[in-house]
């Protein structure tokens, strides 16, 4: 069967950004530079994206392009040329996406929900206990006393399925490319927008000075630098399949470097934009409340569906604002979430010689009755849980053992020549020494400190059980089945491309 492919450079660049932004910049990115130093955070921020963000795109999309296959098949080849089985490595970089994709899609459901009520902005002037009581209705749950299935919760997030499906299953021209077509400008339309106007408001420009205001104290906390590089993975998709999976539809001519780079550049630049809009509101919210700023920050999911909202209640013209801001949300989430599967359907085609319809029904069906466990009163705590130890430990331990395998068992240097020679513009000895020395230096030690800490302290105030079966038992359930179908081996090796 005939490889797809894009239909064009820009096509291919819109869909690699449309993954790589998502839910990571618009909520986690402004919190994670503003606890971690301010101003101060983008030191190790750019210094993750230069060491490993842009060498480990470059590095992917090398990889996609060479082999033309999917993680599975890509890392089965590099085996073949050395003597060792390691097609068990892309299949846990599937179920990573896999894991991902089941929960990722819930926070796109409830940004659906949002979207509706900021209509109206029927949360009503108590966000919190909207969104806790009313909307996620969490009582007294764990995330293995799930509580009841909530329709209301279930039908947005059917609704997130079925769009991502449709774009998996029409293809990579006809589905992704086109989807992402749609959705990257008017996504950057509809943040330019509200910046602009929020921008206006009393109090956004103090909000601005927090968050780009160094706390050069922080810098040499091991903690930032490990939070800078943990984000450079997760928002810019790479470790987990997508990356390689979107690169090998690229067609033989391609500007790898240039393409790297572009797409690591507008993404880290897109979440400069997502902190300003961020932190603009939050300024406009604290001046209005005669507060200061820290008291109206909060993290993660608590930004997005309570903080966001009662600042948008303060908003003027809120019922445009507010629709504005969740839409971007779920455009970002949905653009990101359609990479995530393709991940896993474009690996499934190659193993079991399905067509692309065939498998997008199958990953489809199957994680959408899986992520129906996040439709319950817990889901929030099941899905908190486990997003901690995929990104904390499974994710990084990825990133760490690929880097290991390429930069120790093969020569980079013809990972270096093959780009080059695909590329208008030549990348140096920097891209080897990065991915050899300075990468894997950087997150031996931040994964080290991650298990230490986990290991000692657990995760949150959660059941130790609950721990152990879904966070380490999860990982290691993973680790398992990808050592299995790795074995059962009848994966095409395609013969690569030669520079
Ligand atoms: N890269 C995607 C995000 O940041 C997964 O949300």
């Amino acid at each position: 069967m005939q490889r797809e492919q894009w239909n064009s450079r820009t096509g291919f660049i819109l869909a690699a950004v449309g993954s790589a932004i998502g839910l990571g910049n618009i909520w986690r990115f402004p919190y994670m530079a503003y606890e971690n130093g301010g101003g101060a955070f983008f030191i190790p921020y750019l210094f993750a994206m230069l060491s490993a963000g842009i060498p480990f795109m470059i590095m992917e999309f090398s990889l996609g392009h060479k082999y033309r296959g999917a993680a599975p098949k890509v890392f089965a080849k590099l085996g073949q040329s050395i003597g060792l089985r390691l097609e068990w490595l892309g299949w846990f970089q599937v179920f990573i996406a896999a894991v991902i994709a089941v929960y990722y899609v819930a926070i796109i459901g409830w940004a659906m929900s949002y979207l509706v009520f900021s209509v109206t902005q029927s949360w009503g002037a108590d966000t919190n206990e909207f969104f806790f009581k009313s909307y996620l209705q969490l009582g007294d749950n764990s995330p293995t006393k799930l509580g009841d299935f909530q329709f209301h919760i279930a039908l947005p997030m059917t609704l997130a399925w079925a769009i991502t499906s449709l774009a998996v299953y029409s293809g990579v021209k006809a589905g992704i490319e086109r989807a992402s077509k749609i959705m990257m400008p008017l996504l950057f339309i509809m943040v330019l927008l509200l910046i602009g106007r929020i921008i206006m408001l009393p109090g956004a420009l103090e909000g601005l000075d927090y968050l780009f205001r160094p706390d050069f104290s922080k810098i040499l906390d091991a903690k930032v630098w490990s939070a800078a590089y943990g984000q450079i993975f997760f928002t810019l998709s790479v470790g987990f399949a997508i990356m390689i999976a979107y690169s090998s539809y690229l067609p033989e001519k391609s500007d790898i470097n240039n393409n790297a780079f572009m797409t690591v550049l507008i993404n880290c630049g897109f979440s400069i934009l997502g902190g300003i809009m961020i932190f603009a509101v939050l300024g406009y919210m604290a001046a209005e409340q005669s507060k200061p700023i820290t008291e109206v920050v909060t993290s993660g999911v608590g930004l997005a569906f309570v903080t966001i909202p009662a600042a948008i209640n303060l908003l003027p013209i809120p019922y445009i604002l507010g629709p504005l801001f969740f839409l971007a949300l779920v455009v970002a989430g949905l653009s990101s979430h359609i990479s995530i599967i393709e991940a896993v359907v474009s690996a499934v085609i190659d193993k079991v010689n399905i067509s692309r319809k065939k498998a997008a029904l199958l990953v489809c069906g199957l994680g959408y009755v899986t992520s129906l466990a996040f439709s319950t009163n817990g889901g929030l705590l099941l899905l908190d849980l486990v997003d901690y130890f995929i990104n904390n430990v499974a994710l990084l331990t990825s990133c760490l053992i690929e880097l290991l395998i390429m930069g120790w068992l093969f020569k980079l240097a013809n990972v270096r020549e093959y780009v080059n020679h695909c590329s208008e513009f030549n990348v140096g000895q920097w891209l080897v020494i990065c991915l050899r020395f300075i990468s894997p230096v950087m997150l031996a030690g931040i994964l080290f400190k991650n298990l230490i800490n986990t290991i000692q302290n657990g995760y949150g105030d959660y059941p130790v059980a609950d721990q152990l079966f879904l966070g380490w038992g999860l990982i290691a359930v993973m680790l398992f089945c990808a050592i299995f179908i790795g074995l059962v081996s009848n994966l095409h090796l395609p013969e690569e491309r030669k520079p």
